[in-house]
């Protein structure tokens, strides 16, 4: 039995979840899973006609949860922040997900903008904190709206945290290795017995406190991980190169903003928001994981039924791997492989005219291909 919280969210949360869910009954008798879905009314809508927005009752029912998959939150009524802050950020800290994992994997049949590139050069996870930095919420205002007025919003880093998002990095960059080796490891690095690289991505160069004990603690961690090429990258430089030659990064640990930001030109590398996936992890199991795609809640196509459902799918995937049904997992990943691969049917964002139905019926159908 898998306890599962349910998240539509606003706007196409709900269309995109709707295809996850189905295609969680289909997969999980692989594994022998027996979920059972909990669904919570949280999101714009209920803030407007309530003023809710995450009453205890469901943050107490959340935290029972194994785990939660997400839509979309985020409402054009609403001001920013409420529902970010209110829901997603509040839940990201009070279940210690300090990890936010998001693979930017391009697959065979999707377009990907940078001239040259496929499959084989676009492969890489980034594994962004998500407990700390200037996600935190320290700061205030003094004199706010006058000319004399000041904001400040402080960076958190600790050693802690840090060394534990950089140990995860390190962890998966040994079994990505294990399954593959890396392949743009030089030669004399594969001589030496390396498997895998992670790149550390910060701004040492000006944050010069912040930045000092990221760069400190991922030295140390690097030695506990002899056939694991560490790298570092600074972040400006880190965009650069991802457009230039993506094939060279396979992990990438990054800090809370940083990794908000270059996993959207990730998302870009792969074929845009509707095709990223993401996952808010708590590795410790103290409290709910909780997966989601990338995107937000697209009120410019919301209600036409045309979002792309993959994202969404790729999300369920993780979280299959996540709650131990790794059969589930990989027949969602091979099926979204197979519909992407043959080309149709694809919503408007990659160039099709279907709707987030047929495509999320495709992945199905790819599903029962696979058992027979
Ligand atoms: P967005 O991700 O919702 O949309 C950006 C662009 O990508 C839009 O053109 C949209 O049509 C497209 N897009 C997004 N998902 C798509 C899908 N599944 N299929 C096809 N196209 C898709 O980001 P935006 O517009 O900045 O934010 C909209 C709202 O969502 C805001 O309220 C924002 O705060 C919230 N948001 C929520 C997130 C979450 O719940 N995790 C993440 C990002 C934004
Ligand atoms: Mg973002």
């Amino acid at each position: 039995m898998a306890r599962i919280g349910v998240i539509a969210g606003d706007g196409v949360g709900p269309e995109v979840v709707r295809e996850g869910l189905a295609i969680l009954d289909d997969v999980a008798p692989l594994d022998g899973l027996r979920p059972e879905l909990v669904e919570f009314d949280l999101g714009g809508e209920r803030y407007l006609k309530t003023g809710e927005v995450l009453p205890d009752s469901a943050f107490d029912d959340l935290r029972r949860c194994d785990a939660i998959y997400l839509g979309a939150v985020g409402h054009p009524g609403v001001p920013p922040g409420v529902l970010e802050k209110g829901i997603l950020l509040h839940l990201r800290f009070a279940f210690r997900q300090y990890i936010n994992l998001r693979p930017i994997r391009l697959f065979p049949g999707v377009e990907t903008p940078i001239k040259g590139k496929g499959p084989d050069d676009i492969d890489m996870v980034v594994v962004r904190e998500n407990n700390e930095d200037l996600y935190v919420g320290a700061g205030g205002f003094t004199y706010r709206g006058t000319p004399d007025e000041v904001a400040i919003q402080t960076s958190i880093n600790t050693r802690a945290g840090v060394e534990r998002c950089l140990r995860y990095a390190f962890d998966l960059a040994r079994e990505r290795g294990r399954g593959r080796p890396f392949p743009a490891l030089a030669p004399a690095d594969r001589d030496k017995g390396m498997t895998g690289l992670v790149t550390m991505v910060a701004k040492t160069n000006v944050l010069t406190y912040a930045h000092d004990l990221w760069m400190r603690a991922f030295t140390e961690v690097s030695l506990d991980y002899p056939e694991i090429k560490a790298e570092y990258n600074h972040v400006d430089a880190c965009c650069m190169r991802m457009v230039t030659s993506p094939e060279r990064y396979d992990v990438i640990a990054t800090t809370n903003m940083f990794g908000d930001i270059i996993t959207d030109l990730g998302a870009v590398l792969q074929g845009g928001m509707g095709v990223a996936a993401s996952g808010n992890l708590n590795p410790d199991r103290t409290a709910p994981s909780m997966f989601e795609p990338v995107h937000g809640s697209a009120p410019d196509i919301a209600g036409r039924g045309i979002a792309n459902p993959i994202a969404a799918i790729l999300s369920l995937g993780m979280l299959l791997d996540h709650v131990g049904a790794p059969k589930g997992a990989s027949a969602v990943r091979r099926a979204v492989a197979h519909v992407l691969a043959q080309g149709h049917p694809r919503t408007p964002d990659l160039g099709g005219s279907a709707t987030t139905a047929e495509v999320g019926r495709a992945v199905r159908l790819a599903l029962e291909g696979q058992s027979t």
